[in-house]
């Protein structure tokens, strides 16, 4: 099964996704950009197309069948999720737009009624910017204060700072379980440990873990947890927050409508039981219907094999980049996942990225949606190959001999 350390996951999985059989400038797709959004295997699209052809109708309200088997389909999606997640019970998972709207929620509910002028949020210094932002703006409408813990130069966390900056002060610590720039994976049980010594909840951004290895929850003891369905292979404009349920009861709606009640008069309104208190108005029921489609596909799959075959095409890319005198790799922690950020000395990444994309090399180019991660390490923006269970390292070679050809052009 395996070749100089690579399982061969890819190869019989590539036929899933029809786009991978596209081209591009004439030149086969090499797609290395899933960490900005993966592609979708055909089990997802067909999902989609049939519950839009066969199945479709609003959930939750219908006495009628075709309501009911949607309603049934949705809340299977739950439990899919719930299973992926080893979440205790299927209340506890809470549809979003995605990881920006289930950290906004935990922010404006969990931040509303938690925190207090000169109260305290822990983050780090490598977070996206839908972990930070969030933050800023509840600290601006509570009084609260953001504090950031630092990394060294490899783009790993110094835990002994971190951990002296959780005091009684501390309402949240909110931590990216895998950096999108960096790639680094962070201590996310040693972070928990330290926070739940002082009764703090902690917050993991799991945007960029979900989709690369195995999460649970519960043995993670993680207090919140979301991701993204359009990077674990699913739709767009579909996520997931878990809480505990203690913590979710507790916290105020955050949104107000259709579903998130038990009754409403004008004198008074009764919201509804976790979940559906955090799901107003009519959500994105194909979208979850293909995100429960999707993360089964990964179980099947199995997210060891997929972290495996990552991890094994992280370290022929690290050796093939590392082996060219002009890049510099940015994150180079010790635990990473499949995420290479880099530098070619003298161009700058967005022309990379262009002369890329002439052999059919998608890769992305920028600041990440991290600007102070950039500010860190005094770049104005990095090139970012990400990897997939579909890549091979033969995509691998092809990013190599387009930046071999960039480096021959600018000379
Ligand atoms: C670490 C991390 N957090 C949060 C997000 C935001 O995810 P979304 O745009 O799907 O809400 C991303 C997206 O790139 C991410 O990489």
């Amino acid at each position: 099964m395996t070749t100089h350390g690579q399982t061969l996951i890819s190869e019989s999985l590539r036929g899933d996704f029809p786009i991978l059989q596209e081209e591009m400038h004439g030149k086969p797709l090499v797609y290395l950009d899933s960490a900005a959004s993966a592609q979708k295997p055909q089990v997802v699209i067909d999902a989609l197309s049939d519950f839009y052809e066969k199945g479709y109708a609003n959930i939750h309200r219908g006495v009628y069948k075709l309501s009911q088997d949607a309603t049934e389909a949705y809340e299977h999606a739950r439990s899919v999720v719930r299973d992926f997640l080893g979440a205790a019970e299927a209340r506890e998972i809470i549809f979003t737009r995605g990881t920006t709207e289930a950290i906004n929620l935990v922010a404006q509910t969990f931040g509303r009624s938690a925190l207090g002028q000169g109260d305290e949020i822990l983050i780090t210094e490598m977070e996206h910017h839908s972990n930070i932002v969030p933050w800023q703006m509840i600290c601006e409408q509570t009084g609260a204060k953001l504090v950031v813990g630092p990394m060294d130069d490899s783009g790993t966390l110094l835990l002994k700072n971190f951990a002296e900056l959780i005091n009684e002060r501390t309402k949240l610590v909110a931590v990216s379980h895998v950096s999108n720039a960096l790639g680094t994976i962070n201590p996310v049980r040693e972070i928990i440990e330290l926070a739940h010594a002082q009764n703090i909840p902690v917050l993991l951004d799991g945007a960029q873990a979900a989709p690369h290895m195995p999460v649970d929850v519960q043995a993670l003891d993680v207090d919140f947890y979301t991701f993204s369905g359009h990077k674990v292979y699913g739709p767009t404009g579909i996520g997931v927050l878990y809480g505990k349920a203690a913590l979710l009861e507790a916290m105020p709606p955050y949104q107000g409508g259709g579903d998130m009640i038990l009754s409403v008069s004008f004198e008074k309104t009764i919201y509804n039981e976790i979940p559906h208190k955090f799901e107003a108005g009519t959500p994105d029921i194909a979208g979850v219907i293909g995100l429960g489609v999707a993360l089964e596909y990964l179980q099947d799959i199995g997210m060891d094999r997929i972290a495996a075959h990552e991890a094994a095409l992280l370290s022929y890319a690290t050796e093939k980049l590392e082996a060219i005198p002009q890049v510099s790799i940015i994150g180079t922690a010790k635990e990473k996942a499949g995420v290479i950020s880099f530098a070619v000395e003298g161009i700058h990444p967005h022309d990379l990225g262009t002369i890329f994309d002439q052999d059919g090399v998608a890769i992305r180019a920028g600041h990440h949606c991290a600007q102070p991660v950039m500010e860190r390490f005094d770049v104005p923006a990095t090139v970012r190959a990400s990897f997939a269970l579909y890549n091979t390292r033969d995509e691998i070679d092809a990013l190599v001999l387009g930046i071999e050809k960039s480096i021959e052009v600018f000379s």
